[in-house]
C-alpha cells in the first residue's frame, strides 16, 4: 500500500485528504491511501517518515511550510527560491525532497484568467502552456513578458512568496502591499495613488475567508475598472467581498479554487 498524507497543526478539516481519496476512487488508483498526520512539532517528522510503511509523499500545511526546509535532503530550485515547501517526495533512497506546488497552481490559474480575457494577446505575449509539464520543475524561467501589466500583491505571508515567484516568471512587475512597514512594501493607504497603473490585484491575505465573510482588504474599490483583474487566493466562499466589490466596477475576478485543484494535481505529478 502506497501512503500519502498531510502534515500540519492543527488539522481540523482537509481539502487534500478528501481530494486525493476521491481521486483514488474515481480514477481506480489501487493500493493508495491518504492520511492526516497531525504534527505539532517538526522534530517528530523523521520518526513519522521512518515509522510509516509505504510512505511516498506528503503535503505540508500551516505552520510548517518554511521550517520544514531544515528537515529535507534535497530542494527543488523553485521551492528554494520561494523559501517554502508544500509538497515532499520520499525518494527511492528514502531521502526527502521538497517542492512548492502553490507556485504552479497560481501561475497556471493566473495565465488562464489573462488568456480568457485575451490579455496575453493584448500585451503581445506568447500563449501560455495549459498543461502542467514535468519540465516545469526545472529552475524558474522567464517565459511570458507582460510589459504593461503591473500587479499589487496584498499581504506578504507564505502564499505571497509563491505568487511573487510566479509573477517574476511571467515578468509581471509587482508592488507588495502590507500592514507592516518594510522597504519592500507600501501601506494600504498608498494604493489609491497607483490603482490606474496596477491593473492586477492579487489578494493573498485570509480576509474574506469563511467564516469572516464580511471582511476584505482595505482598498479604494471605486477605482477598479473593467481593465482591472482581481484574483483572490481565497476559495471559500466562491465569491469573496473583495471579488464582489471589484466586480461591481466591471473588473474581471477569479477565486483560488482552480489554483487549489492545480496545486493538488501538481503534487500528484511530483509524487509519480
Ligand atoms: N487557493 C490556493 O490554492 C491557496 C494556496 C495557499 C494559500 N491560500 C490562501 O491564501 C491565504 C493566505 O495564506 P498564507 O499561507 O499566505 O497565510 P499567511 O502566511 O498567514 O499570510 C497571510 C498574510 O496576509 C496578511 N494579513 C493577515 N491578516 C490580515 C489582516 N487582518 N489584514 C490585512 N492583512 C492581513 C499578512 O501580511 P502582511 O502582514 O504583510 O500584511 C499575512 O502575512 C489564505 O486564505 C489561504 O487559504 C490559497
Amino acid at each position: 500500500m502506497k501512503t500519502y498524507g498531510l502534515i500540519g497543526f492543527p488539522l481540523t478539516h482537509s481539502f487534500s485528504q478528501r481530494y486525493f481519496s476521491e481521486k483514488f476512487a474515481k480514477e481506480g488508483i489501487a493500493n493508495c491511501q491518504y492520511q492526516l498526520f497531525e504534527l505539532p512539532d517538526l522534530k517528530d517528522l523523521p520518526a513519522l517518515v521512518g515509522n510509516t510503511q509505504g510512505l511516498c509523499g506528503l503535503n505540508v500545511t500551516i505552520p510548517h511550510k518554511q521550517n520544514v526546509l531544515a528537515y529535507l535532503d534535497e530542494l527543488d530550485p523553485v521551492a528554494a527560491q520561494i523559501g517554502a515547501v508544500n509538497v515532499i517526495k520520499v525518494l527511492a533512497n528514502g531521502k526527502l525532497k521538497g517542492y512548492n506546488s502553490d507556485y504552479y497552481g497560481f501561475k497556471l490559474s493566473l495565465e488562464k484568467m489573462l488568456r480568457a480575457s485575451n490579455s496575453f494577446a493584448d500585451f503581445g505575449c506568447e500563449q501560455p502552456q495549459t498543461q502542467l509539464q514535468p519540465q516545469q520543475t526545472q529552475p524558474l524561467q522567464q517565459t511570458s513578458p507582460l510589459p504593461s501589466l503591473r500587479a499589487f500583491i496584498l499581504g506578504n505571508g507564505g502564499a505571497a512568496q509563491a505568487v511573487k515567484a510566479a509573477l517574476n516568471t511571467l515578468q509581471i512587475d509587482y508592488q507588495v502591499v502590507s500592514q507592516k512597514n518594510t522597504t519592500e512594501s507600501i501601506g494600504y493607504e498608498e494604493v489609491s495613488n497607483l490603482m490606474s497603473s496596477h491593473h492586477l490585484v492579487i489578494n493573498t491575505t485570509p480576509l474574506g475567508m469563511y467564516p469572516n465573510l464580511a471582511t476584505a482588504p482595505l482598498l479604494p474599490y471605486c477605482q477598479f475598472t473593467p481593465q482591472h483583474f482581481a484574483f483572490d487566493l481565497v476559495y471559500n466562499p466562491e465569491q469573496t467581498l473583495f471579488m464582489q466589490q471589484a466586480a461591481q466596477q466591471g473588473a474581471t475576478v477569479k477565486n483560488g479554487l482552480e489554483m487549489l485543484y492545480l496545486q493538488a494535481e501538481k503534487a500528484w505529478e511530483i509524487w509519480q
